[in-house]
C-alpha cells in the first residue's frame, strides 16, 4: 500500500460559497483546483481542516468514526477564523457522500478510508489582509490508508521542548495549516539534532501535545494529560482513549503539568500519543536538554496496549459500541 496520505480514491465531494449561500455538495472526480493568485488562502491562510476515518467490517458494513465531533470541531475551527463554513447538516452530509463515492476502495481492517475535508477562502483580493474572504470552497477527499504499524509498533523518541511554540493560545485548538508551519521548523530540528521522531511541545515549561497528536502520561492507574484549555487541538481520539480509560477504571486528570514532574513520573510509567492517522503510539525515550529518560522500560506498556486494543476493536466493528461512536454509512 502507497504511503500515509498520497493515494487518493477517484472522486472528492465539493461545494462552494459565493454570493452569500452555499451550493449543495456534488461529487466530482479528483482534478487540480484552479484558484486565481490573489485568492484569500494563499496570502492570508484562511484554512482550515479535519482528517477522520471511515472503516469497513469484517461483515462489509461500514461505518465512520466519530464523525459528528469532527463536523464540530471543523466548524470551530472555520468560525476562529472566520471562513464560512457549510451547516452541520451539510457538512455530516459531505462525509457521508465522500465514503459512498469511495465504498469500493475501502481497504480491509486495520487499513481504513481516511477522509481529508478542507474549507479555504477564495475571494480574490489582495487588499483583504484584515477582513474574512467573502468566498470559499469546501472539498472532501478520501485517501485509502493500510495499516500504519505494518512495519511495527516502535516506540517513540520525543524530544521535550520548553520553549518551542506550535501555536498560539487562541489558534492551538484550530486545526489550520498554520499551526504545522509553526511547528515544522523545531521538528526538523530535533530529527536532525538528536534523532527525535516528534517533537513535545512545552512552552513554559508546561506540557502540551506533539506537532500533530495529544500526549497522554500513565502513571499507575492515573492518565494525565493537559486540559482542553484553547492550546492545544480537541483530538477526537485523545476523548476516546479518556472514556475508554474511564470505562476501564482508571483515573484521569485534565491538569497543567510541567516537565519536572514529566520527568519525574515517566520512568515509573507510560506514555503515548493519540491521533486519527495512528490511533495510539507508544512513547519509548523523552529527550530533554540533551538527556535521554526511558519511559518505563521504553517499550509499549500494559495501559497503553489495553487502550489501543479496546479502541480499535471498536474501530474494526468487532467489539460492542457503548458510546455510539460508529456511524453507519447512510446515503
Ligand atoms: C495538533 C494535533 N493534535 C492532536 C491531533 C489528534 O487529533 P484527532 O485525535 O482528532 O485526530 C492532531 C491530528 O489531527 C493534531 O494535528
Amino acid at each position: 500500500m502507497a504511503a500515509f496520505g498520497t493515494e487518493f480514491t477517484p472522486d472528492m465531494v465539493c461545494c462552494e460559497f459565493r454570493d452569500g449561500t452555499w451550493s449543495a455538495p456534488t461529487v466530482t472526480p479528483v482534478k487540480p483546483v484552479a484558484l486565481h493568485p490573489a485568492s484569500h488562502v494563499l496570502h492570508y491562510a484562511s484554512e482550515c481542516f479535519e482528517g477522520l476515518k471511515a472503516y469497513k467490517t469484517a461483515s462489509g458494513s461500514i461505518h465512520l468514526f466519530r464523525p459528528d465531533k469532527h463536523v464540530a470541531r471543523m466548524q470551530h475551527s472555520a468560525a476562529k477564523l472566520l471562513v464560512p463554513v457549510p451547516d452541520a447538516t451539510a457538512l455530516m452530509r459531505s462525509l457521508h457522500m465522500a465514503v459512498d463515492a469511495a465504498k469500493d476502495h475501502i481497504p480491509d481492517y486495520p487499513g481504513a478510508l481516511y477522509l481529508r475535508p478542507t474549507l479555504f477562502g477564495v475571494e480574490e483580493n489582495i487588499g483583504a489582509a484584515a477582513r474574512p474572504p467573502g468566498a470559499a470552497r469546501y472539498i472532501v477527499l478520501a485517501s485509502p490508508v493500510g495499516d500504519y504499524f505494518a512495519g511495527g509498533l516502535k516506540p517513540l523518541r520525543l524530544k521535550v521542548d520548553d520553549e518551542a511554540m506550535r501555536s498560539t493560545p487562541v489558534l492551538g485548538e484550530v486545526k489550520t495549516g498554520g499551526n504545522y508551519a509553526a511547528a515544522m521548523q523545531h521538528l526538523a530540528r530535533a530529527r536532525q539534532e538528536v534523532n527525535a521522531d516528534q517533537v513535545l511541545f512545552a512552552p513554559g515549561g508546561i506540557v502540551q501535545e506533539t506537532g500533530a497528536a495529544n500526549f497522554i502520561l500513565v502513571d499507575g492507574k492515573e492518565l494525565l494529560t493537559k486540559p482542553l484549555d484553547g492550546s492545544i487541538l480537541a483530538g477526537v481520539t485523545r476523548d476516546s482513549i479518556l472514556t475508554l480509560a474511564r470505562d476501564a477504571g482508571f483515573t484521569v486528570t485534565e491538569r497543567d503539568f510541567d516537565v519536572n514532574e514529566l520527568i519525574e513520573r515517566a520512568p515509573g510509567g507510560e506514555a503515548m500519543l493519540t491521533g486519527t492517522a495512528a490511533v495510539l503510539t507508544p512513547v519509548g525515550t523523552l529527550i530533554y536538554k540533551g538527556q535521554e529518560i526511558s519511559v518505563g522500560d521504553g517499550n509499549m506498556g500494559p495501559v497503553s496496549t489495553l487502550l489501543r486494543k479496546t479502541l480499535c476493536a471498536i474501530q474494526s466493528g468487532e467489539a460492542e459500541d457503548p458510546h455510539g461512536w460508529r456511524v453507519p454509512l447512510s446515503m
